[in-house]
């Protein structure tokens, strides 16, 4: 088996649901606290051991590659200005990691994203995470699937359990308990109505894929949403081979939402050495007015 090594990171869709703040601003640079998502995302996959970042793209998309690059103004003014720590924290934003920017030219759904990135894959296992979904644990989520990948040679998806009425937001799973924490798949279905729903387990946004994924999505074609869907060539992947799903560990935030968004904020907010003090006060003050 070739060392993974490789992760993509789908980031061209339109961002809907956060209209008016995405209309030209890229939803995986919301920022929680003062760090974009696409910055958590990375950071966890280079924890995860993962140094090779393929990063797909749109219209309107620039900020992200401007984040990760090197800003020789802004470095100059804070080295001129005596800010060492700032300067440390910008221009190792830079340092960390090289991409490969790949364009999604239309947004045809998150399985024609992956797609786009084909060329840089090869016969190497990859990872794929999806910046909008924040996982906060110990553990970094992509290295909670890489153990497991690493144990068994086949793909994993990481699942998180929710509430019945909520199946219909998530890709969502059936499956054997091979054990406590580890579920072959079976199947998976987009965004199922409750009552059609296989389980309450919903696909996270962390993934490590076989390179059979690949050639799968090669073939796909448009499903739901006339869109190319991820969900639907993992289910024709797991009557193959081996698919497994392990429910992660972690607090999870659908930050590609308004709530979510909100929720991150004041839970990482909160837990700050530097603001969370005073803003609990804040909002105590504002909870008990
Ligand atoms: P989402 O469905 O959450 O993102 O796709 P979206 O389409 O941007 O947002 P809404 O639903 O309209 O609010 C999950 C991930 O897949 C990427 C998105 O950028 C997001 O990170 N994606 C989705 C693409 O890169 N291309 C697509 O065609 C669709």
């Amino acid at each position: 088996m070739r060392p993974l090594r490789k992760i993509i990171f789908p980031a061209a869709g339109h961002g809907t649901r956060f209209l008016p703040a995405t209309k030209a601003s890229p939803k995986e640079m919301l920022t929680i606290v003062n760090k974009p998502l696409i910055q958590y995302a990375v950071e966890e996959a280079i924890d995860a051991g993962m140094d090779q970042v393929i990063m797909v793209t749109g219209r309107g998309k620039r900020a992200i590659e401007d984040h990760f690059d090197v800003s020789f103004e802004l470095e100059s003014v804070l080295r001129s200005n005596g800010k060492q720590q700032q300067f440390e924290q910008v221009s190792q934003i830079s340092r960390m990691v090289e991409i490969i920017y790949v364009r999604q030219k239309m947004a045809l759904g998150l399985g024609h994203a992956v797609r786009c990135a084909e060329h840089w894959i090869e016969d190497e296992p990859f990872g794929v995470s999806l910046a909008d979904e924040l996982i906060i644990h110990d553990i970094p989520a992509m290295q909670q699937l890489r153990d497991v990948h690493e144990q068994t040679g086949c793909s994993v998806i990481g699942l998180l359990e929710v509430p019945r009425e909520h199946v219909s937001r998530y890709g969502i799973v059936a499956y054997k308990k091979e054990s406590e924490n580890l579920f072959r798949l079976t199947d998976m279905v987009e965004k199922p109505l409750p009552e059609r729903a296989p389980s309450r387990y919903a696909i996270a946004g962390r993934y490590i894929f076989t390179p059979r994924l690949m050639e799968l999505l090669r073939e796909a074609m448009p499903g739901a949403g006339n869109e190319i869907q991820l969900t639907d060539s993992i289910a024709r992947l797991a009557k193959e081979e081996p698919v497994y799903g392990i429910p992660l560990q972690g607090q999870r935030f659908d930050a590609g939402t308004p709530l979510g968004f909100l929720l991150a904020n004041a839970t990482l907010g909160l837990a700050d050495p530097q603001f969370g003090p005073e803003l609990r006060k804040h909002l105590e003050q504002l909870i008990c007015r």
